[in-house]
């Protein structure tokens, strides 16, 4: 079963990325226009941080390590060296506070 948590506030939001912690496990937060999305950090291929990668064609983050593509608003891999999907969590804003749903 999901429940949302609180991670930050829109205001203290700069950037496109931010990086949260849930259970010890790092989840990215992107901002993409006024729509914030959320994957886990750590690429699917190695021990990389997505989250220090680069945003490219609008909706993709490309790892640093090895330049393996996700589609940041699902986590699903789209090109090599990643071969699985990321998990991705649902994300909205209520009252200036972005949520994201975790599993508990
Ligand atoms: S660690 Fe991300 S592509 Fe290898």
């Amino acid at each position: 079963m999901a429940k949302w948590i609180e991670t930050l506030k829109e205001e203290d939001f700069t950037g496109s990325v931010k990086v949260v912690e849930y259970d010890n496990v790092p989840i990215a937060i992107f901002k993409l226009g006024d729509q914030y999305y959320a994957i886990d950090d750590t690429c699917s291929h190695d021990e990389a941080s997505l989250s220090d990668g680069e945003i490219v064609e609008a909706c993709q983050i490309e790892c640093p390590m090895h330049g393996a593509r996700f589609d940041i608003k699902t986590g699903k891999n789209l090109s090599f060296p990643a071969v699985v999907p990321v998990k991705s969590y649902p994300a909205k804003v209520e009252n200036g506070v972005i949520y994201i749903a975790v599993e508990e």
